[in-house]
C-alpha cells in the first residue's frame, strides 16, 4: 500500500521564452491572471487536493516565487501601521494554511522528465505524487481539478492523469494518450506526435498523479523528442508495468497561459467571473461594440 499523497512536484525552471519580453527578468509563473499570479492559482489548486508539500524545482533566476510565498514583514507591519487590514488579509491569503514549501534546482534544461527526477530524491520509496505544470490553469466552478483527480486516485490507487480534447491539428503540441473507451485506461502515450501517427485528439492537460514507479522509471529514460528527457516517455514506459487511468475534467476550462493567446483568454474570463470586477468589467466590454475584424491577408 502506497503512503498517502502529500507531495506536489512545481516545474518552475524554465526560462519562459514563449513570453518575451514580459518574461526577461520577471519568471513566467509570476505573470497575473487578474490580480493574482498563475502559480498562486496552481498552489491553492494544489491545497485544494490535500497537498501539504509542495516541491518547486526551479532556477536561480525564478527567486521571486519563493519570495511571493514568503512573508514580508516589512509590508506585513505597514499595512498594521496604516490599518489597512483588508490587504493584509489579502497578503495573508496567498499561502495556504498547511503548505510547506522546498526547493530544488535543476542544473541544466533537459526536459520535464528531468525537471521531476530533480525531486527524486524528497519522494520515499512507498510516496506518490503530483505534478502540476503551472502554464495551464484549470478553472472549475466547483472543486478544483486535482482535488478531483486526488478522489479518484484514492478509489484506484494507481496513476491517473487529467486528459482533454483538442483539435487533430493541434496533437503536435501536446502528450496525446490512447485509451479504452469504457474507463479511460491509458494503454499508450506519445510525446507531441504528427496528426497522423496520434493514438486520438486527448491530450494530457498537466495535472498528474504517479505512483512512485515513475520516479525509478525517469531514472533510466534516455533523451526523446527535441532532445530532451520527456516526462512522457518514462509514463509510456509505465504502461507496461501499472495500470494508468486517464480522467476527464468534466464541467471546468483549462486554459494553456504559456501561450500569450491562452493567457489572454484566461484574463479576461477570469476577470468576467471575479466577484468584485466581473459586473463591471463585463459592462466595460459590452461598451466597446466590438465589431468582427477583418482577417490579415495571409
Ligand atoms: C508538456 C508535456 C506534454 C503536455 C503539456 C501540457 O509539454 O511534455 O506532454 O501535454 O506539457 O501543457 P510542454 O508544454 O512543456 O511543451
Amino acid at each position: 500500500m502506497y503512503a498517502k499523497l502529500t507531495k506536489a512536484i512545481i516545474p518552475v525552471a524554465g526560462l519562459g521564452t514563449r513570453f518575451l519580453p514580459a518574461t526577461k527578468a520577471i519568471p513566467k509563473e509570476m505573470l497575473t491572471v487578474v490580480d493574482k499570479p498563475l502559480i498562486q492559482y496552481i498552489i491553492h489548486e494544489a491545497a485544494e487536493a490535500g497537498i501539504t508539500d509542495i516541491i518547486f524545482v526551479t532556477h536561480s533566476s525564478k527567486g521571486a516565487i519563493e519570495n511571493h510565498f514568503d512573508s514580508h514583514y516589512e509590508l506585513e507591519a505597514k499595512l498594521i501601521e496604516g490599518g489597512k487590514l483588508d490587504r493584509l488579509a489579502t497578503m495573508k491569503a496567498i499561502t495556504p494554511p498547511n503548505v510547506n514549501f522546498v526547493s530544488v534546482r535543476q542544473p541544466e534544461a533537459l526536459g520535464l522528465g528531468h525537471a521531476i527526477l530533480c525531486a527524486a530524491h524528497i519522494i520515499a520509496p512507498n510516496e506518490p505524487f503530483a505534478v502540476l505544470l503551472p502554464d495551464v490553469l484549470m478553472h472549475h466552478p466547483r472543486k478544483g481539478c486535482l482535488a478531483q483527480m486526488a478522489e479518484y486516485y484514492e478509489t484506484v490507487h494507481t496513476s491517473v492523469i487529467a486528459l482533454e480534447q483538442v483539435p487533430m491539428d493541434q496533437v503536435n503540441k501536446y502528450g496525446i494518450a490512447g485509451v479504452s473507451e469504457v474507463d479511460l485506461r491509458v494503454h499508450q502515450l506519445v510525446e507531441k506526435p504528427k496528426p497522423e501517427e496520434a493514438p486520438s485528439n486527448l491530450s494530457v492537460v498537466g495535472r498528474y498523479i504517479f505512483t512512485p514507479r515513475l520516479m525509478e522509471l525517469l531514472k533510466t529514460t534516455k533523451a526523446g523528442v527535441g532532445g530532451e528527457i520527456q516526462l512522457t516517455d518514462a509514463m509510456a514506459t509505465l504502461l507496461n508495468e501499472e495500470v494508468m487511468f486517464g480522467f476527464e475534467f468534466k464541467d471546468g476550462k483549462s486554459y494553456d497561459c504559456g501561450d500569450k493567446l491562452g493567457f489572454l483568454r484566461a484574463n479576461i474570463e477570469y476577470a468576467l467571473r471575479d466577484p468584485n470586477l466581473g459586473a463591471a468589467f463585463n459592462d466595460y466590454l459590452a461598451s466597446l461594440e466590438l465589431k468582427p475584424l477583418k482577417k490579415k491577408k495571409e
